[in-house]
């Protein structure tokens, strides 16, 4: 069940809003997660990259990014030449989903209401980060700026206008390619490559 948040007054700065995110009750997530992941990096970077949620590794540090997925991402964006000094990584979802089985906490995509709920963390974190462009990683980040649930292969590579009108290059995210059987998990990661190369040209 969805509650609106009692303290969603706009905030006046990032600092602000992440302060209001960390005891966010928008939806049922910060329940059974550990912490409200934020985004990080460099607040006036012109490029913004946004994932799906916070995995396990994630939860448990606070950081974006952290795990193997964010492991695979970091070498990816050496490798295409983004400068994560020069990025603002973030979830389009900033608490862990997950079902426990055992003693492992398996991962969950987060539903429709989730990453509506969410949005408006997602929408304060780019006015105050103002990026000239955003790379979304998978079908949850791009449905998360732009409003399109339409399947990602014929949408990859290409640029869609986010809800505020800023552009959107679409992309795999890592942790399908981590999925993948190795002969598709090639040609994927250097889709990725590509993509995140081309997004440190427009940024340059
Ligand atoms: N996957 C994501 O989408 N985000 C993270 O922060 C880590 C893994």
């Amino acid at each position: 069940r969805l509650r609106q948040q009692p303290d969603d007054r706009p905030p006046d700065s990032l600092a602000q809003a992440q302060t209001q995110a960390a005891r966010c009750t928008r939806c049922d997530l910060c329940h059974a997660a550990t912490q409200t992941v934020w985004g990080k990096g460099t607040t006036d970077a012109p490029l913004m990259i946004v994932g799906e949620a916070p995995g396990d590794h994630e939860d448990l540090q606070g950081r974006p990014f952290v795990g193997p997925a964010g492991q695979l991402l970091h070498r990816t964006m050496a490798q295409a030449n983004v400068n994560p000094d020069r990025a603002w990584l973030t979830n389009a979802v900033k608490h862990f989903r997950f079902t426990p089985r055992g003693k492992r906490r398996m991962h969950q995509t987060p539903d429709r209401p989730h990453i509506e709920q969410c949005r408006w963390w997602l929408d304060l974190e780019r006015r105050f980060t103002a990026p000239r462009l955003t790379v979304a990683l998978g079908a949850t980040a791009a449905f998360a700026l732009t409003g399109n649930r339409k399947p990602l292969t014929p949408r990859r590579g290409t640029i869609e206008p986010a809800f505020d009108q800023g552009p959107v290059l679409i992309t795999w995210h890592p942790s399908l390619i981590l999925r993948l059987p190795p002969d598709r998990a090639e040609a994927a990661l250097a889709e990725l490559r590509a993509d995140l190369t081309r997004a440190a040209d427009l940024t340059a």
